[in-house]
């Protein structure tokens, strides 16, 4: 089989279907859960001095290309940057147990992706460049490997100047142990949340962050983790993705990669600390992940798309956004999956349409965080609307590239209307699609999960997936779940910001979706769902803060 075709055989086999789940364990198996925190032994932690709270910068200037004035690069910095985007936010208790919460979400809590930072020398961390994994737990980096400062100015010598690298892999285990074979996409989306997470700390830090076109090969040499020697026995990380984060201006990032030779001295350099277990024993194996794991390994291929078809920030907001209620870090911070919704907040048209403006990438220096892929849009919005005021409840459909509006209508049902709901932004492909109460069907196709009926929307994200590995290869599938993650970081914060809630929910059937809208061709595919509205916090839970020594 070619590695689109196990791709395919893996997607196919993955969807959950009404009455048949795909396979799993079917019950937690307390006695082998996953340690949730890695932890290189014999690595020396350097913990970040935690950042002071209160960081007046509000949340909309992060969307403002050039509006933040760059912070220099120091420990202080890169501090705010691993708070912003990986670190513990909460503890939660209940019933005598205890579990943390992190400025990025993970399907079921259980934190598959660990992060990574090349840095250069600096003051309070150590004189010379190096490897680090980051500890959650601690707020502090391990630092795994030298690296010799002429390897350094090699190995970074393409990037902009004061520019560092940030790395994420996956524990496939992690989440395969609660949730079997559909894992994979599960462990994909949290990185696209985490990359997501990411470009937002950039953002807040004046910084840019882009994805680098590395190989997984690559990234295993950078991150350590092709090292027999180093696991003992422990789990091993899957490389994701590289980025390069710069904190000044950046003009030309088309095909830019990092000089091989220089990428096998850092791996051939010395090298710290052995990774700890994170199960005892594994009471079940789930080879088909370790088999799309290999089908989807990506070989680095550079390319960017042109975005100058894409609108500009005019066409896509009624008037400029350049107020709001919350401070960026107010929102980074208190971001919260919505447990249940009230089943009575409405958002109004206004709010709506801002929220689905922040996820069309704009011409020229695209908006944040769409300026951190070099691909346009992949992923489209089929929405269950239920509460938003001045627009009639029902089916809508938003295209993110509107190039491919011609593309959605042929594959959905010949009988929707598509139209333009009344004073909707020019620039945003937002469509009616069939006007109705579809509470009930959108809790139904999210597994019966009321929160997709009982919030303001909900909504599927609609992949031209087969289109999207036969240009891009295999790996692709990888991007698509990351574009997925990316758009709903994004979905996160904006609720945040508008008082509300979000839920990521990567439990629905597939093909259910699909037969909503219509959706008859494999070509294209639902690959994440999303709800948004009113929540009800759950007040049996004690919060503490994330940090011990924290006030
Ligand atoms: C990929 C993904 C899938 C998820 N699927 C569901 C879901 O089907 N149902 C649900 O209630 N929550 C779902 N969640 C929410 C997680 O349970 C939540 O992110 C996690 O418990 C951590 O809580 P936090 O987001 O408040 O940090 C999902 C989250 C992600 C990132």
């Amino acid at each position: 089989m070619s590695a689109e075709e196990i791709v395919v055989a893996y997607h196919e086999r993955t969807k959950h279907h009404v009455g048949r789940f795909a396979a799993s364990l079917g019950y937690m198996d307390w006695a082998t859960q996953p340690d949730p925190f890695r932890r290189y032994d014999g690595a020396a932690l350097v913990r970040l001095p935690l950042p002071k709270e209160g960081r007046a910068l509000p949340y909309w200037q992060l969307y403002i290309t050039r509006s933040v004035t760059p912070v220099p690069l120091g420990i202080d910095s890169v501090s705010v940057f691993f708070r912003y985007a990986l670190s513990l936010t909460a503890w939660k208790s209940a019933q005598g147990t205890r579990w943390a919460l992190r400025a990025n979400p993970s399907s079921g809590n259980l934190h598959p992706t660990e992060g990574y930072a090349l840095l250069p020398g600096m003051d309070g961390l150590h004189e010379r460049p190096g490897v680090y994994h980051y500890a959650p737990r601690e707020h502090g980096l391990e630092r795994r490997a030298e690296v010799v400062p002429g390897v350094w100015t090699k190995l970074t010598r393409a990037l902009p100047e004061g520019s560092f690298l940030v790395g994420l892999t996956s524990v496939l285990w992690r989440e395969a142990w609660k949730y079997g074979e559909r894992a994979f996409r599960y462990c994909q989306h949290d990185v696209g949340h985490a990359l997501g997470a990411m470009r937002v700390a950039a953002a807040a830090l004046g910084w840019k962050l882009r994805l680098l076109h590395e190989s997984d090969v690559a990234i295993s040499l950078l991150l350590g983790l092709d090292r027999d020697g180093d696991d003992g026995g422990a789990e091993r990380e899957h490389a994701e993705l590289l980025a390069v984060v710069t904190p000044g201006a950046w003009d030309d990032p088309r095909g830019l990669t990092l000089p091989e030779e220089a990428v096998r001295e850092v791996s051939a350099g010395r090298w710290h600390g052995k990774a700890n277990v994170l199960s005892p024993h594994h009471g079940v194996e789930w080879p088909v992940i370790e088999e799309v794991a290999r089908a989807t390994s990506s070989p680095g291929t550079a390319f960017e798309d042109d975005f100058s078809a894409c609108p500009s920030e005019g066409d896509l907001f009624e008037s400029p956004v350049r107020s709001g209620s919350f401070t960026a870090e107010r929102v980074i911070l208190g971001r919260r999956s919505a447990v249940s919704m009230d089943a009575s907040t409405a958002i109004s048209a206004a709010t709506f349409f801002r929220m689905l403006g922040r996820l069309v990438p704009t011409r020229g220096e695209r908006q944040m965080p769409w300026d951190a892929i070099p691909w346009r849009p992949r992923i489209h919005l089929g929405l269950f609307v239920h509460r938003v005021t001045g627009l009639a409840p029902g089916l809508y459909a938003l295209a993110r590239d509107a190039a491919k509006l011609d593309a959605l209508r042929e594959i959905m049902r010949p009988d929707f209307l598509w139209q333009r709901p009344p004073s909707c932004p020019p620039g945003l492909p937002l469509y009616l699609l069939e006007e109705g109460d579809c509470r009930a069907l959108a809790a139904s196709v999210s597994c019966g999960q009321d929160i997709a009926g009982d919030g303001a929307f909900s909504l599927g994200m609609i992949a031209d997936y087969l289109d999207s590995l036969l240009i891009h290869g295999a790996s692709f599938y990888r991007n698509l779940f990351w574009e997925a993650g990316l758009v709903g970081q994004v979905l996160y914060l904006e609720a945040e910001e508008a008082g509300i809630r979000s839920t990521g929910i990567g439990c629905y059937f597939d093909d259910r979706v699909h037969e909503v809208f219509g959706i008859k061709s494999r070509d294209w595919q639902s690959l994440y769902h999303f709800t948004v509205g009113g929540h009800v916090e759950d007040v049996r839970l004690t919060t503490l803060p994330p940090y011990a020594w924290q006030p």
